[in-house]
């Protein structure tokens, strides 16, 4: 049974940031209700609206993964661990992004896909072979002709934006070697439970793993997870190792276990652990304005760090408009000048004197606070304040 636990709103999609400030309306189709729900059977956590991924990731995709020095590092460890560990010949990434990942790896090793055109581009540019494409059976059978078989497949931050897993998974059983290894990356269910971040929930986040549910879905198409790892990336992201069941190399782990238990121990099997989510994401709400209202009544002028795609949910979901956060800054040039969806709050260009404008900063990427407060310092020192909503909402001291 599909049971709805949390009402998010009318949402804009996500990373649709506006050119001009724009009124969006909900028969045009700008806007959505973002409800998010609870599979009791597979226990699978979904959100209720779905987006044509046309729409969604198509070449104006705004998302960097090279953008910040944690990911960068983050992927370059992990390119290290594969080879050392797994040796392909051949690794497939699904969703490679702007190359953040491949480009760790030898061109004749790697293949992406990646429908996003723009992003494409870039690695093409260095000589990678992309599929620009949309990961599915038909793009598979094609691969498959070519190559036959591939070592190793990874995903990060992909699989959960697409809306048919039997097909993602349908592709991947019959591209990957006997003894091939997948290696999935995405948020937390629990970090996100646990830290209440409720801006995991965006159009484009159609799904949010739990290990428990993800064992469910792979078990389906013979393969199993052996190995898993906490991650901190994307405010608490979990990569978890699976093979096909027939390979006996591989050894399972007891990390696995100990994250089922972890899963369970909160309660992520019931109803009941979502429905209190919801009672606290009302209170975040209550309480993010509060600070807010406060800081505008003092006659303070925030600035949002990161116009993220978690940030568009939170502004939504809290009616947050620019008298309350003024501005927002990034560095990723497809989303500067822009305004962000939904609250028309312009983005400004980075630059390392813009925070001296501001009394407060609002952070939008709060899963980055530490590369954020580290790299801003000395206006720390100068008495600038951050604000983050996660895990509650607070003036950071
Ligand atoms: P994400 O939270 O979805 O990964 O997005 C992070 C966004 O924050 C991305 O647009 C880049 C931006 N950003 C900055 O503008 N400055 C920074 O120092 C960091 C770490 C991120």
């Amino acid at each position: 049974m599909i049971k709805k636990f949390l009402d998010l709103g009318l949402q804009p999609l996500a990373n649709k940031y506006q050119k001009k400030p724009t009124k969006l309306s909900v028969s045009k189709g700008q806007l959505y209700n973002l409800n998010v729900s609870f599979n009791t059977k597979s226990k699978l956590v979904s959100i209720s609206k779905r987006i044509p991924s046309e729409k969604m990731f198509n070449s104006k995709y705004p998302y960097r993964s090279s953008m910040s020095h944690t990911m960068r590092t983050s992927f370059k460890n992990l390119s290290k661990k594969i080879k050392k560990k797994f040796k392909p010949d051949l690794l497939l990434e699904i969703g490679s992004n702007d190359g953040a990942l491949i480009k760790n790896f030898k061109k004749e090793n790697v293949i992406g896909v990646e429908p996003c055109k723009n992003l494409a581009k870039i690695t093409k540019k260095d000589g990678f072979l992309i599929y620009a494409q949309y990961w599915n059976f038909d793009l598979v059978k094609k691969i498959k002709k070519r190559f036959n078989s591939v070592d190793v497949i990874y995903s990060a931050n992909t699989i959960t934006h697409i809306n048919d897993l039997n097909n993602v998974f349908k592709s991947i059983n019959y591209l990957l070697s006997n003894e091939g290894i997948l290696i999935i990356e995405d948020p937390s269910l629990l970090e996100c439970l646990k830290k209440n971040s409720y801006d995991q929930f965006y159009n484009e986040h159609i799904y949010l793993f739990s290990a428990l549910a993800l064992k469910n879905l792979l078990s389906k198409f013979g393969f199993e997870i052996f190995d898993i790892e906490n991650l901190s990336t994307h405010g608490g992201s979990l990569r978890y190792y699976i093979k096909r069941k027939t390979n006996k190399k591989q050894k399972i782990s007891s990390r696995l276990n100990i994250q089922i238990k972890n899963e369970i121990k909160f309660g992520l099997h019931k109803f009941e652990a979502y429905k209190k989510f919801s009672v606290n994401v009302l209170k975040s709400k209550i309480k993010l304005l509060q600070i807010l209202n406060k800081i505008k009544n003092d006659k303070k002028k925030i600035l949002g760090y990161g116009a993220t795609a978690k940030a568009v949910t939170v502004l939504n979901y809290c009616n947050i408009n620019k008298d309350l956060i003024y501005n927002f800054t990034d560095t990723t040039p497809e989303k500067i000048n822009k305004y962000m969806p939904g609250k028309n709050i312009k983005i400004l260009r980075y630059n390392k004197n813009i925070l001296k404008n501001y009394d407060y900063v609002f952070l939008g990427a709060w899963n980055f606070k530490k590369e954020i407060i580290k790299k801003e310092k000395k206006f720390v020192k100068k008495g600038l304040r951050f604000i983050t909503h996660i895990p509650f909402p607070r003036i950071l001291s």
